[in-house]
């Protein structure tokens, strides 16, 4: 059943293991209004309670109503003064650091603070129509949510000046060339695409799962050293799970489909 906030729905599919969060304000291209930012948090929120008694939904995909993913901050709220929200309060940070993995899937616009939400999930995945862009050069600002320190990981500081320094809108083939995207696929066949990358996420041991994300997080925030000693002591809880169990057991019978349970 999907739940209704102001501008988002959000949607739990109890098959497949996959959540849908859908910012809703398609007549302004979905622009990223504080009510938005708060909604993302509290639909995300919402799509993770199913997961008080053990791990149900383990995606979650984020997408945009009105065929434009996000055409950024919303710019009438720019003459009320700074956004009240600090960055590590933000929907940005909340999906940084929400447990389980988030896909963007990208249709049309995903310009500045859309950019940096697409940024802040761990996969976008775009149809070949859509665009990218960090305009808020054009404004006299920068992109205030850390688009230019998430490209400059994405891909490098260079491509990130390039970017955020022109305000240009440049086509997905380019942010899959440049790492930004993960993958791009003809506008058809862009629901099938993810939903397929979903489930297979879905489909695997949850707990590893959000254990890579962590990983891979800290990758980006820490020394080699200090990275390498915090998976070797998420990795020896794993080894006592049931998931570890049905996995070692699924490989040596060889002969049926490991289910995991999140335990
Ligand atoms: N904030 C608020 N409203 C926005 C918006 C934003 N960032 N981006 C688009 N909209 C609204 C427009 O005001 C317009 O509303 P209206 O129909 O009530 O006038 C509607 O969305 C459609 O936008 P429009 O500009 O008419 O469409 P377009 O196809 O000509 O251009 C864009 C699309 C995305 C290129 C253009 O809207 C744009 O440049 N938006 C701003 C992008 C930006 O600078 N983002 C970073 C902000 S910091």
């Amino acid at each position: 059943m999907p739940t209704d906030f102001d501008t988002t729905t959000v949607e739990f599919d109890e098959e497949t293991g996959v959540g849908h969060l859908t910012l809703n304000r398609p007549d302004a291209m979905n622009a990223l209004s504080s009510q938005l930012s708060e909604d993302i948090v509290a639909g995300l929120r919402a799509l993770n309670d199913h997961n008080d008694d053990g791990v149900d939904m383990c995606v979650v995909v984020v997408e945009g109503a009105g065929g434009n993913f996000c055409a950024g901050a919303d710019i009438n709220e720019f003459s009320e003064g700074p956004p009240t929200t600090e960055v590590d309060r933000s929907h940005y940070r909340f999906i940084q650091e929400y447990p389980l993995p988030v896909i963007a899937k990208i249709r049309g616009y995903c310009l500045g603070g859309g950019l940096e939400t697409a940024m802040s999930c761990d996969f976008r995945i775009a149809d070949t129509d859509a665009r990218f862009g960090l305009p808020e050069v054009n404004l006299g600002i920068i992109p205030g949510a850390g688009g230019v320190q998430l490209i400059s990981r994405l891909a490098n500081p260079s491509v990130a000046k390039e970017i955020a320094m022109t305000g240009k809108h440049l086509p997905a083939e380019r942010g899959a060339e440049l790492g930004i995207f993960n993958d791009v696929h003809a506008p058809d066949e862009l629901d099938d695409a993810v939903d397929e990358f979903a489930e297979t996420l879905a489909s695997k041991p949850p707990l590893s799962i959000q254990a890579i994300k962590k990983s891979a997080t800290m990758a980006t925030q820490t020394g080699l050293r200090e990275g390498i000693e915090y998976d070797a002591d998420t990795f020896k809880p794993l080894l006592a799970t049931e998931d570890h169990q049905e996995g070692v057991r699924a490989f040596a019978e060889d002969d049926y489909e490991p289910e995991f349970q999140g335990k």
